[in-house]
């Protein structure tokens, strides 16, 4: 890849102005906790603890200016007062019935934003059994082809930023994950996909009709599940030639967020590497999808590239080649949302001496993932203002399996990515990148 220097600064940055319509594809764990966390927020009764945009200070200039506003005072993203939010689910549940099925809010929390969660119902979803197996919802639509199915979602956008009077919209896939399949003719091109979409072709997954219609509708779109969905030539060409922001995969939430905190820790020091064996027990409805084989290949694939781009074997053979990488998820239902992940990593060290480090992590998944879902809302919304069209590289820091560029490795170092996230944010908001390399100080 040559040596391009990076896009100019935009020359303006259009406002927040207005109402932020935030439609997530699934109406389950994740996005209820979203919903009723930003409600509850907004009504002063909780903090939004674990979200960028609401909590992170970005320093600026030299460490000698003290200037460490926060993310939200420099940047300017929608406020939580102005955003409104809609979903689609094949089960026909409204927010609050939802979200006391998945059991991971106390109804303490709930009940002061219950007739708030009541009114959001889901929208008829675009679905097929083929793609989850575990879930069987009423709330379907019909239509003649893919491509028909797709233009009912677009039609759903239209009326969803009619009726909320939305100035901007952004759509956040937190629906299931779908079983695993590989790039193929039928997303190389956008035509090729159009003729596969009119055709119903079976490459088409549901949620490539969401992320189709979204672009169309000019709604950038973030990729919450591990699925293909827009990381394929064909979405991309739509996204760029609709100049619209797209980044996924995969919420990074809780073994696989530990995991690129303490790889590149390991790296850091040259401390090598046998294995790393993790091992999860969760009873959520996620937990069942992902029992299925098919919906687990895909997880699978998202969770084990994360070591191998961290610890580059290719540059550090002694220490990282063929390490062993195993990664399971067992549904067990009394666990609920309450997720329990253990791993067991063989490290090695000086003259080879070897070491263990066992991780026990009691996480709740939707509450870590709530506020990336916010954070890539604000982020994908702000994006698109600036102008920023295509893959999101920046937003890598959200994501398991981040997209990049053909040709380029994605970057999964959690402090790599938050470097990035923040020089793109000071790129963009025309303030100097910050190096670390401090002898200025010393001069
Ligand atoms: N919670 C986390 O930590 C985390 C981390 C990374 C990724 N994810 C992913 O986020 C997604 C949501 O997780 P969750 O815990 O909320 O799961 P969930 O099962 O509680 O909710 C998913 C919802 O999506 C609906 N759905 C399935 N197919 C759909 C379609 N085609 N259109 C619209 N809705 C559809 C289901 O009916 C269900 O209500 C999953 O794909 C999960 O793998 C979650």
């Amino acid at each position: 890849m040559s040596a391009v220097p990076p896009p100019p600064r935009p020359a303006t940055i259009r406002p927040a102005s207005g109402r932020l319509g935030v439609l997530t594809p699934g109406l389950g764990a994740v996005a209820t906790t979203f919903i009723a966390g930003v409600e509850s927020i907004r009504r002063g009764l909780s903090r939004p603890i674990g979200s960028l945009t609401q909590m992170a200070t970005i320093r600026l200039g030299k460490r000698t200016e003290n200037r460490s506003p926060l993310i939200r005072d420099l940047v300017p993203l929608a406020g939580l007062d102005d955003l409104v939010f809609g979903a689609w689910d094949p089960i026909p549940d409204d927010a609050l019935t939802a979200a006391r099925k998945a059991g991971v809010l106390d109804e303490k929390d709930l009940a002061p934003v219950a007739a708030f969660l009541e009114g959001i119902q889901p929208m008829p979803a675009v679905f097929d059994n083929r793609y989850v197996s575990r879930i069987h919802g009423t709330n379907v639509k019909a239509g003649k082809s893919k491509r028909d199915l797709a233009e009912q979602l677009r039609q759903d956008i239209r009326d969803f930023r009619a009726r909320t009077r939305a100035d901007r919209l952004v759509v956040v896939w937190c629906a299931s994950t779908e079983v695993y399949i590989k790039p193929g003719p039928q997303h190389a091109t956008l035509a090729a996909f159009e003729k596969a979409m009119h055709e119903s072709d079976d490459a088409i997954a549901p949620s490539m009709c969401y992320a189709w219609a979204a672009l169309m509708e000019g709604v950038p779109y973030a990729n919450g599940a591990p699925n293909l969905t827009v990381d394929t030539p064909a979405l991309i060409e739509l996204a760029n030639a609709r100049e619209l922001p797209v980044s996924g995969k995969d919420f990074k939430t809780g073994q696989t967020w530990m995991k690129t905190v303490i790889a590149p820790g390991l790296k850091a020091r040259m401390l090598g590497l046998r294995g790393w064996y993790s091992t999860n027990i969760l009873g959520n409805r996620d937990g069942e999808v992902l029992d299925d084989p098919a919906s687990f290949k895909t997880k699978e694939e998202s969770k084990l590239s994360v070591l191998h781009t961290i610890l580059q074997p290719e540059l550090y053979p002694e220490l990282y080649k063929d390490f062993s990488h195993v990664v399971r998820i067992n549904y067990y239902p009394p666990r609920g949302d309450n997720k329990e992940g253990w791993d067991n990593i063989d490290i090695v060290g000086w003259l080879n001496y070897p070491m263990q480090i066992k991780v026990n992590f009691l996480c709740r998944d939707s509450i870590l993932a709530a506020p990336i879902v916010l954070d890539l809302a604000l982020f994908s919304d702000f994006a698109q203002r600036a102008g920023m069209k295509g893959i999101q590289e920046w937003l890598s820091f959200y994501y398991k399996s981040p997209m990049a560029a053909p040709g380029l490795q994605p970057e999964h170092d959690l402090f790599i990515q938050q470097t990035k996230l923040k020089n793109t944010l000071r790129h963009l908001m025309g303030e100097e990148q910050i190096t670390h390399l401090g002898l200025e100080y010393y001069a």
